[in-house]
């Protein structure tokens, strides 16, 4: 397995690509209200990424081995879909949660970034589920560091998700980022401590769980990308862009508008 090593000069590259990919979250964080649609977000998202980030976004025929490519600049994950939903002509309506994933290639560098949002006043199960997903990225985030293994990543996530009751998603991981949208290595957001890959200061990664409220298990939707839980359940993900320190980390896709993190992280 080769791993890329981000030299300083890279890293400021990757830091400037995952400010921009925060940058549209915190602008279509606006839009989201019962009513929109989410073609209409993927077009809000697409004109300031193009005409005036002056960048790329990656999803827009992104076609990786046995998929179609891709339609549209960003995936709007609805409800039950896992991921990789397909943006369209549906109107959110108050008690949706929605999944927005972005990435945004700035000077070659990739950014990506998702984050969940509540149309409107969410029920109760619907809060707990997008809180607690965020509270497991951070749980795999802060195992971060020089020397830790990415099984000590996946553990962490796998132990609060389901002492919360909650399932992690296996078919789907997080991954290596830079020039590439998805690089070596797998990030899997379960696993056991102190396996796989030793993690190294200026390797790149992304840490994104899928949670479900039920079930595990996923399905394909009929589109071709979108996937669903087997079992209807919701499902939420949050993600984030990572940067290997020789002490900790350091989270590229930054911006103003970027949830705070967890209590435990911020002691
Ligand atoms: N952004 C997703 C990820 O976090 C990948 C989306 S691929 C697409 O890895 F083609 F669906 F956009
Ligand atoms: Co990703
Ligand atoms: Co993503």
């Amino acid at each position: 397995m080769t791993i890329s090593i981000k030299s300083a000069a890279d890293i400021e590259g990757m830091r400037v690509a995952g400010r921009l990919t925060s940058e549209v979250l915190d602008m279509l964080a606006e839009h989201v209200k019962p009513g929109v649609t989410t073609n209409q977000l993927d077009q809000l998202a697409h004109d300031l990424i193009v005409h005036e980030q002056k960048a790329i976004p990656a999803p827009l025929n992104y076609a990786p081995p046995g998929h179609r490519p891709y339609p549209k600049s960003i995936c709007a994950s609805v409800n039950h879909q896992v991921c990789h939903g397909i943006p369209n002509d549906k109107p959110l309506k108050e008690g949706d949660i929605v999944n927005l994933d972005i990435t945004v290639i700035k000077d070659g560098w990739h950014g990506d970034s998702s984050r969940m949002f509540i149309v409107g006043e969410g029920s109760m199960v619907a809060k707990r589920l997008c809180l607690l997903t965020h509270e497991a990225m951070w749980k795999g985030i802060v195992k971060v560091r020089a020397g830790a293994r990415l099984g000590d990543i996946g553990h962490a996530i796998q132990t609060f998700a389901e002492n919360a009751g909650l399932s992690v998603v296996r078919e789907f991981c997080g991954h290596g980022i830079g020039r590439g949208f998805h690089e070596e290595p797998q990030v899997l957001h379960y696993g056991r401590p102190g396996t796989l890959e030793e993690l190294k200061a200026g390797m790149t990664i992304t840490i994104e769980p899928m949670l479900n409220a039920g079930r595990r298990e996923i399905k394909e939707g009929p589109d071709g990308w979108a996937i669903v839980t087997k079992d209807r359940s919701l499902s939420a993900q949050w993600e984030h862009t990572v940067l290997v320190t020789e002490t900790g980390y350091e989270v590229l896709t930054l911006s103003a508008g970027t949830p705070k993190p967890p209590a435990f992280v911020t002691g």
